[in-house]
């Protein structure tokens, strides 16, 4: 089979923009910066970098090279490629456990999304001009703490993405991702050098991006003068989490994208390409957030909001801030619509392939079943910010998570590296040799496939199962 139902990526270049479009999204630019303020910065990002190279290429590679073999949406592919294997169907559990995190992580990205597109008319009509931190944070605050206009812009996000995904793969998604990447990338760049050249705390930013203080990572909050200091490997799990979510691997997203994969393009490059400039991204919003911070005395830790309250002050004080803010937080919805995309395709897809629906109806379907659930996202901002719905869980991380909270740990944290551990397991260990090394196009003595065999073996897996047993207190 040399196509699939849904049709085939054009060139191998739009296939690597249309990945890259699912890689690069709120993950780099939102999550990146507050999740590494949360966990000490330095060491956690040093962490970050180790897992994208050891676990989150090689298992890029393994999802694209199952997808592009199975030709089918997730489930059905890990179907066909189990069959194939001669082993038992049940591989295509890595299929549902991929369409169930898709719709959880959809439905708070929906919302997020939403927040940014909030901020386009903010922007636009010049709110931040002058803005110190106290105004930007009652800015943000007023937002999350509104229901009514949070369920506005979730609404309004899931119908972009609802309407793309019941047309196929449109030709018009692909080629704004080929313009709007660029942009989103320049942009950044001008960021960073403002941020260089005005804050005043360029260094201070640097430094706590970069100095490597392993005791922020595993003592969270814990001082200096403390002696008595608990010890935590919730960081660690949260850096490859974040490695997970920003490349997008762990659910089939990228297995899907696979599948659409024409059959003499090279894997190893595409995924290596795909993950540099994931990680390239991530520094740049890192560069560009941090100094404003430090400058503004903000607290790196402020969680999810960092973003949204941080560069605002920096577009509030440059000349021609009012145009550049509004573009910044316009690129960020695209960049965020072309990662929902590819959450929204294998379930899409399968419905699709197995029961015979049509597109549109499928993208609806689903589509009114996410956007249903991103309400409980919404409300954890608001009218159920103080509902804990695990806190029966005591001295669990769940304890005290609201449901957007658990939501995100869930998927990230959990559902995402297991699945990606599973996926490792099955290129590895249960494929057969000759399928596996046809699908790479490797002959013999070929170095590159040689060292992914030699990661997804051994590396991929032992790095899981190491930093799970350590987040649940093993090693302490
Ligand atoms: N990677 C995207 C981001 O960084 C989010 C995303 C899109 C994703 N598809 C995914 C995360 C699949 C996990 C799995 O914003």
């Amino acid at each position: 089979m040399t196509n699939t139902p849904h049709g085939q990526w054009s060139s191998r270049w739009i296939f690597i923009l249309a990945a890259t479009g699912s890689a690069v999204g709120l993950g780099n630019i939102w999550k990146f910066p507050y999740t590494a303020g949360e966990n000490g910065g330095g060491a956690f990002i040093l962490m970050y970098l180790i897992c994208v190279a050891a676990i989150g290429i090689p298992v890029m590679m393994a999802e694209i090279m199952l997808g592009r073999r199975g030709r089918q949406s997730p489930i059905n592919a890990m179907h066909t490629l189990a069959l194939e294997a001669q082993r038992h169907p049940i591989w295509k559990i890595i299929g549902w456990s991929g369409v169930v995190a898709g719709c959880l992580i959809l439905s708070f990205y929906s919302v997020i999304a939403g927040w940014a597109i909030a901020y386009i008319p903010k922007m636009a009509l010049g709110t931040f001009s002058g803005a110190g931190a106290e105004q930007a944070n009652a800015v943000f605050n007023g937002l999350i703490g509104d229901p009514w206009i949070l369920l506005v812009w979730h609404s309004l996000f899931m119908m972009m993405v609802i309407t793309v995904i019941a047309k196929g793969l449109e030709k018009g998604l692909e080629r704004a991702v080929s313009i709007l990447m660029p942009t989103l990338f320049i942009l950044l760049i001008a960021l960073v050098l403002y941020a260089a050249f005005s804050s005043g705390a360029f260094m201070q930013g640097v430094q706590f991006m970069f100095a490597t203080d392993f005791h922020a990572l595993f003592y969270p909050g814990c001082t200096p003068e403390q002696t008595a200091c608990e010890f935590s490997g919730q960081g660690v799990l949260s850096a490859m989490g974040l490695a997970f979510f920003s490349l997008s691997i762990g659910m089939g997203a990228i297995m899907m994208y696979g599948a659409y994969l024409p059959k003499n393009i090279s894997i190893t490059s595409s995924a290596i390409t795909i993950a540099v400039a994931d990680t390239l991204v991530a520094l740049l919003a890192g560069l560009a957030i941090f100094p404003i911070v430090f400058a503004n005395h903000l607290d790196p830790a402020a969680g999810p909001g960092l973003v949204f309250i941080t560069l605002p002050i920096a577009f509030g004080h440059m000349g021609g801030g009012t145009v550049f803010g509004t573009l910044f937080f316009l690129l960020l919805v695209f960049a965020a619509w072309t990662s929902a995309f590819s959450l929204l395709e294998p379930v899409v897809a399968w419905l699709v392939e197995s029961w015979r629906m049509t597109r549109t109806k499928a993208a609806i379907g689903c589509g009114i079943f996410i956007w249903l659930l991103g309400l409980l996202s919404v409300f954890s901002f608001n009218i159920l910010s103080d509902f804990k719905p695990l806190s029966f869980l005591s001295s669990t991380p769940f304890a005290d998570q609201t449901f957007f909270d658990l939501f995100d740990y869930l998927t990230s944290n959990i559902m995402l590296p297991i699945g990606g551990l599973l996926i490792a397991i099955f290129a590895a260990w249960v494929m057969q040799h000759a399928a596996r090394r046809e699908e790479m196009g490797a002959e013999p003595p070929d170095m590159s496939y040689n060292t992914w065999l030699f990661l997804i073996r051994y590396i991929t897996p032992i790095g899981v199962a190491l930093i799970f047993l350590n987040a649940i207190g093993l090693f302490s």
